[in-house]
This record gives structure tokens, C-alpha cells and sequence, in this order.
């Protein structure tokens, strides 16, 4: 992914093997739990995100490691507790740690990994002030999730689709790229257009996400691929074509009552533009990135994102 940024590779390689340092414990099983966990082949985007918004200003590994690591173990904690709730079997080609043990000891490690963000997020040595982004990611993460939970089975509007994902997912990148943006004392200007960038990278990373889920394959993802509509998540896709032709709708709530079978349903959100129009959506949310980089001074940073976005 960073192939043209030899220096953010160099940087990428050492964050992970300080990364792996930080994984361990007196108890034998949350060390195994949260080594399998975290070292299980993430892609690291968000804490690239925070070391790359820093090396665009005054780089310091020790600030802006801890700060990175708080932000995967943070990502890996709510991706625990995510597979739990949407009862997910595998992440990341493996069996979940539910699949593998058992749901409480994956509440555990879930919660002991948010522990050892807190614990190195202080490590940064930052002031409270310039840490209280990520306490607020938290909150707002959770608010998504659990609004979304509440909403399974239901149909929202795009409006409200839009702002449970920048909760569930917009929101720690955003506060991913912030922190960098702290870490490396960037001016009040560029803290918020970065800031803004992550925002928008997120929705679209998870608009992504949702088509993918009805798209993509397990073996492809590493996780269980058709599980928004079977956990009775309507996700923006479903939303489209809903829109695009409410004969669906009536079918879709036969769906849930288990009076038809899922495959006919996808096949049918599909023909009636489901996914087109998710991909013109989240094409909005890739030029909003664009127009925020490009008002920010060039820098490594803004050149490597700029490449990044059209990953997505
Ligand atoms: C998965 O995030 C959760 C979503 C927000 C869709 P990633 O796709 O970044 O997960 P890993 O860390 O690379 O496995
Ligand atoms: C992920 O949402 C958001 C969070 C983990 C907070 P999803 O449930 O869509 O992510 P995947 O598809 O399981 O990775
Ligand atoms: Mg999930
Ligand atoms: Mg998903």
C-alpha cells in the first residue's frame, strides 16, 4: 500500500515489532488472546494514519508510537466486541476468539485490549486536552453501534445510515489522523482539515465495507460476507434499492420473517442499483478527501493519502 513511501515503510516495519512489544501480560491466556488478536494481519490503516499525519510535522517515535498502538488496540477491542454482536465467525481468515473459546472470555480480552489502549494513549505523554479526541471516538463508536443495533430490522433514510457509520467507523479515523496531527504539533488549521479527511476517508471506507458484504466472498475478506442483511443490518446498498424500487421492501421484511431465501434478495438489490449508487455516494466522500488534502501544505502525508484514497 506504501510501496511509493520507502520512509513510511521504514516507519510502518518498526511501529509493528514495537507494536508486538506492547501485547504482553502476566496472565497466559490474555497475552495468547491479545497477540492472536492484534497480530493477525490487519491491514494498520489507522495508526498509519497517525504516524503519517505526524511525519508531516514535528516527528517524535516516542509520542507517536504509543499514540498509533493506542489506536489498533483500540480498533482490535471494538472488533472483538463487533464479531460478538454480529455473531461473526471468522475476522481476518481465523476464527473468532468467541468462535475459539468462548463469548465471555472474548468480552475479556475485549476489554482488557481497551485497558492497554488507555495505558499507552498516557504513555504518549500528551496533555489530557490534546487526548480527549480519542475518549470522545469512543463514546461516539459505541452511540453507532448501538444505534445501529437497535435499528436492525428497520429501514432508515440515507441521512440516518450516514451518520451511524461516521460514529461506528468515521470517527476513529478521524480521531486516528487528529492524534497524529496533535503528536506532531501541527497548527489549529491543519489539526482540522486532517481531522475532516478522516471523517470522510471512514464513511467511505465503510459505504466500502457494506457493498462489500454483499459483493465480495469470505475467502476474499477473512470474514463472513452477506451478514448485514442476515443480522438484519440494512445497510446503504439495501437502502438504494429500496428506494429505487419499494416493491423490495415488502420482500425484504418476508426475508426477515424467514419466508425467502437471501441469494434472491441480493440478486435483486443489485439489479435494482444498490450498489451503483452506494459507489457514487462514496465516490463524494473520496473527493471530499481530495478537496481536504489539497488544502492542506503538501507534505508526505497529503501525497501518500492521496494515493491511499483511491484504494477505496
Ligand atoms: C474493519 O476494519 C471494520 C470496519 C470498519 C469495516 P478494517 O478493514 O480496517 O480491519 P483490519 O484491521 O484491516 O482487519
Ligand atoms: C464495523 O462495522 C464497525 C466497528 C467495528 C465499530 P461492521 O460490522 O460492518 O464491520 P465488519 O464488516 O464486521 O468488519
Ligand atoms: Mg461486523
Ligand atoms: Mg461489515
Amino acid at each position: 500500500m506504501w510501496d511509493n513511501y520507502p520512509e513510511i515503510k521504514e516507519e510502518l516495519a518498526a511501529f509493528e515489532e514495537y507494536l508486538a512489544e506492547k501485547l504482553s501480560s502476566r496472565n497466559e491466556f490474555l497475552q495468547t488472546a491479545c497477540r492472536s488478536a492484534v497480530l493477525s494481519g490487519g491491514k494498520r490503516l489507522r495508526p498509519a494514519f497517525t504516524i503519517i499525519t505526524a511525519m508531516s510535522g514535528n516527528y517524535r517515535r516516542e509520542v507517536v508510537f504509543p499514540a498509533a498502538a493506542s489506536v489498533e488496540i483500540l480498533h482490535t477491542a471494538t472488533l472483538i466486541h463487533d464479531d460478538i454482536i454480529d455473531c461473526a465467525k471468522t475476522r481476518r481468515g481465523q476464527p473468532t476468539l468467541a468462535e475459539k473459546h468462548s463469548i465471555n472470555l472474548a468480552v475479556y480480552t475485549g476489554d482488557y485490549l481497551l485497558a492497554k489502549s488507555l495505558r499507552l494513549l498516557v504513555e504518549t505523554g500528551l496533555e489530557p486536552e490534546r487526548l480527549d479526541v480519542v475518549a470522545r471516538a469512543v463514546s461516539m463508536l459505541c452511540e453507532g453501534e448501538v444505534d445501529q443495533y437497535l435499528g436492525k430490522y428497520e429501514f432508515a433514510s440515507v441521512h440516518v445510515y450516514l451518520k451511524r457509520i461516521m460514529r461506528k467507523t468515521g470517527i476513529l479515523f478521524s480521531a486516528a489522523s487528529l492524534l497524529g496531527a496533535k503528536a506532531g504539533d501541527l497548527d489549529e488549521t491543519s489539526l482540522k482539515l486532517f481531522g475532516r479527511f478522516g471523517m470522510s476517508f471512514g464513511t467511505a471506507f465503510q459505504i466500502k465495507d457494506d457493498i462489500l458484504d454483499i459483493e465480495s466472498n469470505e475467502r476474499i475478506e477473512g470474514k463472513p460476507v452477506i451478514n448485514d442483511l442476515k443480522e438484519g443490518i440494512v445497510t446503504l446498498p439495501v437502502i438504494y434499492a429500496v428506494r429505487n424500487n419499494p416493491g423490495l421492501r415488502g420482500e425484504i421484511e418476508e426475508y426477515f420473517d424467514g419466508k425467502k431465501d437471501v441469494r434472491q434478495i441480493l440478486k435483486k438489490v443489485t439489479s435494482s442499483g444498490g450498489q451503483k449508487d452506494s459507489h457514487v455516494l462514496k465516490k463524494k466522500y473520496v473527493e471530499r478527501c481530495k478537496k481536504y488534502l489539497s488544502q492542506l501544505p503538501v507534505s508526505i502525508a497529503t501525497r501518500a493519502m492521496t494515493e491511499v484514497i483511491e484504494w477505496l
